[in-house]
């Protein structure tokens, strides 16, 4: 296979021959944490967090979302729109957890509502600091409109993960530009980039049983992709 365009730390962005505004994307059986220094090579995990993407994607854009998601080629790869991805992780919280527990004095599982828009810079080799919306301004940057469709965005994760019973903890959106500068929603919408409790409890259905070594997040996942294949 050619070299990747972009390799991230468990997905592999190609072009696609022939198709100068399209990429494909790999999902690999891997999971990272702690900014990559924990790693492990879970089997099938690639597939299970592609499939629960694909579905959300679809979900969304049946919403009226616009994203990157155009389908899906085999069982680990995405076939996107390519983008230019904004350098900005877009954070929003329904219940306190992870790094707002960390670095505030809110105890986990506290209630946010109205939910809560957080920026991150994305940037490894900073760790990703937390941004102030002026800064990300400052960048040059609007956040408003990734503001406005997070928003949007989480309104259509409650519904989706409430038929689940599951309560949606928080979740990170990247976004891009395409050629025509339309701001689209990018990357993946898996567990792996959210926190997912199962509804009333703090039990994790997410990343989370791995960063704290609670769990195999195989099964975790392969259950929210049952939910989510099951739904009426
Ligand atoms: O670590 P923190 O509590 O800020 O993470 C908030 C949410 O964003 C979690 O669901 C986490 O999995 C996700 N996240 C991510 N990628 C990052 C940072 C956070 O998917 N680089």
């Amino acid at each position: 296979m050619e070299s990747p365009i972009l390799q991230g730390k468990v997905k592999s962005v190609y072009d696609v021959p022939g198709e100068a505004d399209k990429v494909s994307i790999v999902f690999h059986d891997k999971v990272t944490a702690w900014n990559g220094r924990a790693v492990e090579y879970p089997p099938e995990k690639g597939k299970i967090c592609c499939l629960i993407s694909a579905v959300i994607f679809q979900m969304l854009e049946k919403n009226g979302i616009k994203t990157h998601f155009l389908g899906t080629k085999g069982f680990d790869t995405m076939l996107c729109r390519k983008l230019t991805i904004v350098p900005v992780e877009v954070i929003v919280r329904n219940i306190a957890a992870g790094s707002i527990v960390k670095t505030t004095h809110l105890t986990e599982g506290t209630l946010i509502q109205p939910a809560i828009v957080e920026y991150f810079l994305k940037d490894d080799a900073k760790d990703d600091p937390l941004l102030t919306p002026d800064r990300v301004a400052l960048m040059g940057i609007n956040p408003e409109p990734m503001r406005d469709a997070a928003l949007k965005i989480n309104n259509h994760f409650q519904i989706l993960f409430a038929q689940l019973g599951i309560d949606l903890v928080d979740f990170k959106l990247e976004f891009g530009h395409d050629s025509g500068q339309n701001l689209l929603l990018a990357d993946e919408l898996s567990p792996d980039s959210m926190r997912l409790w199962k509804e009333g409890t703090s039990e994790s259905y997410d990343k989370d049983l791995f960063r704290k070594d609670k769990g195999d997040i195989v099964e975790a996942y392969n259950q929210i992709l049952d939910k989510l294949n099951n739904l009426p």
